[in-house]
Parts: C-alpha cells; structure tokens; sequence
C-alpha cells in the first residue's frame, strides 16, 4: 500500500462542484485583482475569525512582515521567536529589517515558551511572534500578560492553525494580528500561494490594505508599498473550502486520536500532546524518537513500505547552513526543546481525506519498527519531550 502525505486531489474531488462554482463565476466576473469574490472571502474569513477585519495578502510570509511594517516594526528593533518554526516566521523578521531573538519552546507543545520570554527582552524588544505550530495553539494568555507588562506587540504566527482554539482565547482576540498561509498544504489551502491577515484594529487593517495594493486605497493616490494581494481565483477556491474547514478539521483530530490510540504502547517515541482545554487541529501529527539517532531509521522504514512520512522542521533556523546571513539574531540561552525537536521529529501523513485503511497501515508499520527497538527503548520521556514543563505545560 502507498499513504501520501498529502490529499490535495481528493479534497479537490470531493467538493468539485463548489470550488468550479466560484472560479467560473470569478472568470466571467472579468474581475480578477481585488475584485467581489475577494471582498467576499475577506468577509467571509473575518466573520470565521470572529474579528473585525481579514486582509488578503499574497503569501503567509508577506503577512507576518506586512504587519510588523504597518507596527513600525524594523531596523534596531528586536522581535522574539523560537526557532523549531518554519524558516519564513524568521525570514519575514528579517524582511521586516528587524533583529530575530530566539527562545526556546515548551516540551509538549513545541509553540514558544512563555517563561523563556522575558530574560529575552530588552529596551530594543518591540514584538513576539508565537506559532501556533502543528497545530495547537501557543499559551496567548500569558504571552500577553508578558507583552502588556512590556508594551510590546503580539503577531500570532497562525500558518498551521486555523480552526484551532486555545483555553479561554481564540486565535486573534489577544494580539495585533493573526497571519496566515493558504498555501495548498495547510488546512485551509489554495491551488498555489495565498495568505492573510485578521485583526481588530482599523489602523492595521488600513494600513496593511494600502501597503498590499503599492500604498494605495484609492486610484492614482500612492504612497510606499508592494504588490501582495491575493487574486480573486484564489479567493474563491478559499471561499468554497472555508464552508468545509471545520469539518475537515474534525475529521483530522479523529484520525489523530486513531494514530494515539494504535500507537500508545509504542515505547521508542512520545506522542504529540494536546493540552487540556485546547483545540489542537493536527496540521500535523509530530511524533518524537526517543534517540535522534533512531529518528532517520524510522522515516526509512516508513518510506520504504510506502508511508510517505516527513520531518518539519529537522534542521532548527539557528542550525542552517550560513545562519544567520547577515541579518540581525539572538539565541537566548540554550534551546534544547528546540534542538531535540529537530533532531527525533517524524510527521506521519495527516489530511482529512485519509481512509480508516491507510491510518491503520500506518499504525501497522510504525508497530513493526517499534518492535525492532523496544528492548533498547530508554524509561520515561525522550529527550525532545523530557524537559522542565513550564505552567502551560502542566
Ligand atoms: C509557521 C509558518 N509560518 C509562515 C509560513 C509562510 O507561509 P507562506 O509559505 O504562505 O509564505 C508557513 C508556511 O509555509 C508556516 O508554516
């Protein structure tokens, strides 16, 4: 049997009818670049988010730069990350001209550690930018508690966690602007590239309108600014998926909790955790080995039988090859959550088009590799999950 890592074409398939729909009536609309169909998914996204206004943008990376530039965010000013994130969290710190400060992550949840926050900052601290990553949302209360004490502002990073809620906060509701990446690969995802922003501050929303669009809100009236919209093609293929990502997200927790279930009494990796009171939405389902040296066997046999499993992120930003080219970066102690993530990370194949068969395949080879090591497999936690658990942890 082959399991993809992917399902793009099935969830294409499955709601053809509506996603044709919306294209067709975007190319007889003859309007394509910031036309009604964007105007409609940007209501749309909004009134999901449960925020005063969505912005469409190009890509998730425009969007997390885009907002630090419209917060006056730049050059001599410092904005804290972890660095077992995507490259493009970093990258559009850089963008934005600003120094990227790293700390390490939280052991069960890999978002940022709040406790790891405040020895980062200084009088040139001006943002955090928590991931919500996999999946699961970073603990927002405290950040923002540790950014209110602080004056600073708070980007959530929510490329990988639509639909996703946290205890007591929802995506958007504690920060200046939530990001987000509709590339095809997330759980909200498009043909190609596509990203936004939501927010409940006006001047942000103006202000990120104008610098998408070459700094303008009206004809022929221009000031500094890029091109970074989102076409309307995409915007309906968005519109016609948002209908169906709540659902689609069920279904991902449900083969999730099949994968913990079948896996639980594995002893050569810990499972991913979800913290109590969360909605995790499993963009990925991460599990860690218990030896980093058993990390590259287990993908092999994965991919060898067919599972097409995958590592996000093996290699941590501040271990890159050239890091950090030039660019302004602080490591702020040691991050060894961080750096034992990368090194015992597999992602097995998560999307919701998934069938009962090829989730229980995988538990199947995963269970053949876990038999071949388990007299070797070391008491308690592994090393990526085997650190002091901060309070949103415990
Ligand atoms: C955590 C995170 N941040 C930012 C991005 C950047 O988004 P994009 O590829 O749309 O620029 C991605 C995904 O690609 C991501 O996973």
């Amino acid at each position: 049997m082959k399991v993809e890592f992917y399902g793009h074409v099935r969830q294409y398939k499955n709601i053809q009818a509506e996603i044709d729909q919306n294209l067709h009536e975007v190319l007889l609309s003859g309007n394509y670049v910031q036309g009604p169909m964007l105007k409609r998914f940007e209501t749309e996204f909004a009134e999901y988010s449960k925020t005063r206004y969505a912005v469409g943008v190009a890509n998730g990376t425009d969007a997390i730069w885009l907002a630090l530039m419209a917060l006056g965010i730049g050059h001599g000013d410092e904005v804290i990350t972890h660095p077992n994130t995507f490259f493009a969290t970093a990258e559009a710190i850089w963008i934005a001209g600003a120094t990227a400060v790293f700390v390490d992550c939280c052991p069960k949840t890999k978002c940022i550690c709040p406790e790891k926050i405040e020895a980062a900052i200084t009088p040139k601290t001006k943002a955090i930018i928590p991931v919500h990553l996999y999946g699961q949302c970073a603990d927002m209360v405290a950040i923002k508690q540790i950014a209110d004490k602080h004056g600073l502002k708070v980007i959530e990073d929510n490329a990988q966690a639509i639909g996703a809620k946290g205890r007591k906060f929802k995506i958007g509701q504690l920060s200046d602007a939530a990001t987000t990446s509709f590339i095809i690969q997330k759980n909200l995802g498009t043909f190609g590239d596509s990203g936004a922003l939501v927010t409940n501050d006006p001047a942000m929303d103006v202000t990120v309108r104008k610098l998408r669009n070459h700094g303008s809100n009206a004809r022929n009236v221009h000031s500094f600014g890029f091109n970074s919209r989102l076409d309307d093609l995409h915007a309906g293929v968005l519109s016609a998926k948002l209908k169906h990502i709540d659902e689609w997200n069920d279904q991902r927790r449900k083969w999730a909790a099949r994968y913990s279930k079948g896996l639980q009494d594995c002893t050569t990796f810990d499972l991913p955790v979800e913290l109590p009171g969360y909605r995790h939405v499993y963009h990925l389902y991460v599990i860690e080995t218990k030896k980093p040296e058993w990390r590259d066997v287990l993908l092999k046999h994965l991919n060898d039988n067919g599972v097409d499993a995958k590592t996000h992120y093996s290699i941590a930003i501040h271990r890159q090859a050239g890091y950090p080219w030039g660019k302004g970066a602080r490591i702020v102690g040691t991050v060894p959550n961080a750096d034992a993530n990368a090194a015992c990370c597999v992602s097995l194949p998560m999307f919701p088009e998934l069938t009962r068969e090829e989730v229980d395949y995988v538990i199947a080879k995963v269970k053949e590799w876990d038999a071949q090591f388990a007299s070797q497999a070391p008491a308690g936690k592994g090393p990526a999950q085997c650190g002091a658990l901060c309070a949103c942890c415990r």
